[in-house]
């Protein structure tokens, strides 16, 4: 008889979720549809997930054992196995499926109340701290690709001033997380600002950068655990950066700058940062603006100062069909980039980048949760499997 862990309890409903000025507001039935989704996700991952690993297990790999006389040595001899596989095929649809409707379901609610959020946002604007470049045109990897399904990616506008894209972001997170980031979907950022108190105490940033903030999830936790420090949160996208700086308006904090810029070419003067950061931002670029995002992260470190890259664990070292598993978000989630970034050796780009070897290091951090609200949430945090692969994130740090 198969004996498994109990079954994690269900995510905490969508009126958990923190509100503010610009979040979209919704309806019972648009509640009802994220809820669903929620469940639907915790459930391919907490239930049907193991699953899958049991076909490959019991099936697949015997098969390809019988055949080869060796196990798989690489994720794509996994991959073309279990693309055979009825689990496999039914989880990958069904995840896909979710995303899908994710995608469809924020964007309904966002479309309906559009000029509404845009008004809020361009209210917001005109206080400080929003620092939009005219003309500015974002990076080609950015523009013509829908990242995980979001209809015009990042950077996508359809109308003056816009916000629907972050607003879409925001309002369908939980969807996917199921509540594992925190009720402002922070949960990383304020791991990471743990981390830093608790591995440096005496460690107090003076200017914080944080690249490719987004709307700025991850970026208040360091803002609000560093009150005293200036914080720039730098974003290529526009409709990111005027969400996330009525957001963080709405949420009280004020000591953070958004800046329309590229992540290559940051305009800042060399050796100005102690502390710069990046979540899940990595994976979103590319081959040759990983390595300019690296130079920039030396030229603009002060000694003494520690960057750090929170992303999805690197495969190095990675059992093959856990990084097949990793890696479906490369072929069914729309990240171009994401395999070539997973299997990049981060120390050799921090040392071609100007880094000491021995100043490198890696870590993890565990996404943490509002206990309060989020009781399971925090239940399953404290377990040692990742079922979402969401909340236990890898971070990469070289110090200057
Ligand atoms: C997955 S989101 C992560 C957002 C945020 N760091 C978080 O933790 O929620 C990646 C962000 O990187 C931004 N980005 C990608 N390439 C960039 C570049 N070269 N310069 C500035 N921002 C960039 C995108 O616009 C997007 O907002």
């Amino acid at each position: 008889m198969h004996t498994s862990a109990p079954a994690p309890q269900g995510p905490p409903p969508y009126q958990a979720v923190g509100k503010h000025a610009v979040m979209p507001q919704t309806r019972h039935d648009e509640a009802a549809r994220f809820n669903f989704l929620a469940n639907m996700n915790q459930y391919l991952s907490a239930e049907f997930l193991p699953r899958v690993k049991r076909a490959y297990d019991k099936r697949a790999l015997p098969r390809f054992q019988a055949q080869h006389g060796r196990a798989p040595e690489h994720r794509s001899e996994v991959r073309e196995l279990m693309s055979e596989e009825p689990a496999y095929q039914t989880w990958s649809a069904m995840r896909r499926a979710t995303m899908e409707q994710r995608q469809q379901a924020g964007r309904s609610v966002v479309l309906r109340q559009l000029d509404r959020l845009n008004d809020i946002a361009r209210s917001a604007a005109a206080e400080p701290g929003l620092e939009l470049t005219p003309g500015f045109k974002p990076p080609r990897y950015l523009t013509g690709v829908d990242h995980h399904c979001m209809p015009g990616g990042y950077v996508g506008e359809l109308a003056a001033d816009d916000v629907s894209a972050p607003a879409n972001y925001d309002v369908g997170i939980f969807a996917t997380t199921g509540g594992a980031l925190g009720r402002y979907s922070d949960g990383g950022g304020t791991a990471v600002a743990e981390w830093l108190k608790r591995e440096h105490p005496d460690f107090k940033p003076k200017r914080i950068l944080d690249l490719g903030c987004g709307l700025g999830h991850n970026t208040l936790p360091l803002a609000q655990a560093f009150p005293e420090a200036q914080v720039v949160a730098l974003d290529a996208a526009a409709p990111m950066l005027r969400y996330g700086h009525a957001r963080a308006r709405s949420l009280g904090v004020r000591n953070v700058r958004f800046v329309q810029a590229d992540a290559e070419a940051v305009p800042e003067p060399d050796a100005s940062f102690d502390l710069i950061t990046t979540c899940m931002f990595l994976h979103e670029t590319s081959y040759t603006a990983i390595r300019r995002v690296f130079a920039e992260t030396r030229r603009l470190l002060a000694a003494g100062g520690i960057s750090l890259h929170v992303e999805q664990p690197q495969y190095q070292n990675m059992d093959v069909y856990e990084q097949f598993v990793r890696d479906w978000d490369a072929y069914n989630n729309n990240e171009p980039f994401w395999t070539t970034m997973h299997d990049m050796d981060l120390t050799q780009l921090a040392v071609d980048a100007g880094f000491q070897r021995e100043h490198t290091f890696e870590t993890g951090v565990r996404a943490v949760v509002d206990a309060a609200v989020f009781p399971q949430a925090a239940a399953l945090a404290k377990r040692q499997e990742d079922y979402g692969r969401a909340a236990a994130w890898y971070v990469f740090g070289a110090r200057a």
